[in-house]
């Protein structure tokens, strides 16, 4: 039995005094801090800072305990020509040189002096709606601003948050279609926890006269844009800015926070990091803090901060979970992870087997070879180089890798193959039939299920040319009538 102590009369007395205390010192307290200004426009600014201003997914510095400061903002608007996809250009019109633009980052009670200059060789006026901004348009009606020209507007930052900005002149739409948006963060008082990592991603939808993947420089559809039909739905304004090489990346143990914003200017955003938790979500952008959140809706002109911890190592795929535009339009990019792996978090394939059913056997996906019109230009390499590396990001790369290392005792490697490089014809017969079975390469047994690729001939010819040309293998070009011979062969 656990003795209980009775409280006597007396120090019952006194207990309840000094609670009473307590209470009456912390409202003492909290009434001296709020004090010191009744709202937060009241929030006076010492001396004066230049902002640093970071292309994504870079962000700058955290403003920490910083007081208020005047904060001097200036970004220059230019219109140029970039990259949208391997042999697919645009003409993009950019907030500081990226889509999307700068990143602005400020702590409430900031005076933003903020100065829009408009490049001498752009073509068009543009202006700014901040959402940060309490104020007619966002400031967008005091910064329209013509090419070779410069304005200033000044605004007080009075909620705390992630906002998105834009540019606002008519037609406004086709202005953020061509990539004119981007983050402003205001910070709260005393800034928001330090954290080990941070990055600034936003999404965006592009309309082409093209389709998506149609080389050349492709120029803004308007009537696709109204139809909302786009062809590219992309993370930092183009496919692969955040894969292979420019992949964002931390270590085991460390939390990541993430800025993510939604230029636009159609589609909503299903943002989802695959084999990861949000710990926790400032819903919105705002001060609500959710916990424990798979995928977080960001709306078109909104943002959200996410926030957690990565344990495990391995490559995290960030996604519009309208997983279409994943994995062919381009809303994809990596999280890469390094680090120890911890079997309790995480065990990877602990057995492996065949399982066929009754009747069973490999799965048929539609193949559609036989819709498509035979394609007799021939291609030189670098085209089917090209093509292919398309191909395989959409078709191969889940199991293969994007450096076709494969998974260990899952999916084989395609990088310097023993297997792939013995035998081309074997290969190509994989690739139009599925494999199933147990095979050796570099050594290491794999007894997987690859499906038939629902790919044309004369893909395949390309794509197989480049996984060849790739990665230490033996530089086979694979081409369409070998493929068709394949087919046909058996
Ligand atoms: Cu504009």
């Amino acid at each position: 039995m656990v003795k209980q102590k009775s409280l006597k009369p007396k120090s019952l007395r006194l207990v309840i005094t000094t609670m009473l205390l307590s209470v009456l010192f912390l409202a003492c307290v909290d009434n001296t801090k709020k004090a010191e200004y009744e709202s937060t426009v009241d929030i006076p600014v010492s001396r004066e800072m230049i902002a640093e201003l970071t292309s994504p997914p870079n962000v700058p510095t955290p403003v920490g305990r910083r007081k208020a400061k005047k904060l001097i903002v200036n970004m220059e608007i230019l219109e140029q020509e970039g990259t949208m996809t391997d042999g697919t250009t645009y003409n993009y019109w950019t907030f500081g040189g990226s889509v999307p633009g700068s990143f602005i980052r400020t702590r409430v009670g900031d005076e933003v002096e903020f100065t829009l200059s408009n490049h001498p060789d752009n073509k068009l006026p543009h202006n700014i709606d901040l959402h940060a901004v309490t104020g007619p348009g966002g400031g967008a009606t005091s910064s329209f601003v013509a090419p070779g020209h410069e304005k200033k507007f000044n605004f007080k930052t009075l909620n705390a948050g992630l906002y998105v900005y834009h540019c606002a002149t008519a037609p406004v739409g086709m202005h953020i279609a061509n990539g004119m948006y981007g983050l402003i963060l205001v910070e709260p008082e005393g800034g928001l926890p330090p954290v080990d990592k941070e990055y600034y991603i936003m999404q965006g939808d592009f309309y082409t006269k093209g389709k998506n993947g149609d080389p050349g420089l492709q120029a803004f559809d308007m009537q696709k844009a109204v139809d909302e039909d786009a062809d590219y739905v992309v993370f930092n304004g183009r496919v692969g800015a955040l894969t292979g090489d420019n992949a964002i990346t931390a270590n085991v143990g460390e939390t990541v926070r993430l800025y993510v914003g939604n230029g636009g200017p159609n589609l909503v955003s299903s943002f989802h990091v695959i084999g990861e938790i949000f710990d926790k979500v400032h819903v919105e952008g705002g001060s609500i803090i959710n916990k424990d959140v798979q995928t977080t809706l960001i709306p078109a002109g909104g943002a959200t901060i996410v926030e957690f911890r990565v344990d495990v190592p391995g490559t995290f795929i960030l996604v519009d979970h309208s997983i279409f535009r994943a994995f062919n339009k381009g809303a994809l990019g990596m999280l890469k992870v390094n680090g120890e792996e911890d079997k309790r978090i995480y065990s990877g394939v602990v057995q492996e087997g065949i399982y066929q059913p009754e009747g069973g056997g490999i799965q048929i996906m539609p193949n559609g070879d036989d819709k498509k019109p035979t394609v007799n230009v021939s291609k030189t390499l670098a085209e089917k180089m090209e093509s292919g590396k398309q191909i395989y990001m959409q078709t191969c790369f889940a199991c293969h890798q994007a450096e076709g290392q494969g998974i260990p005792s899952a999916f084989p490697p395609l990088a310097e193959s023993d297997y792939l490089n013995a035998d081309v014809n074997r290969a190509i017969g994989i690739v139009l039939r599925g494999k199933t079975g147990e095979i050796t390469v570099n050594g290491e047994k794999y007894n997987s299920v690859m499906t038939r690729q629902a790919i044309s001939n004369d893909e395949i010819a390309d794509v197989m040319t480049y996984i060849y040309n790739s990665w230490g293998n033996n530089k086979t070009n694979v081409t369409k009538a070998q493929v068709d011979q394949i087919k046909n062969g058996h």
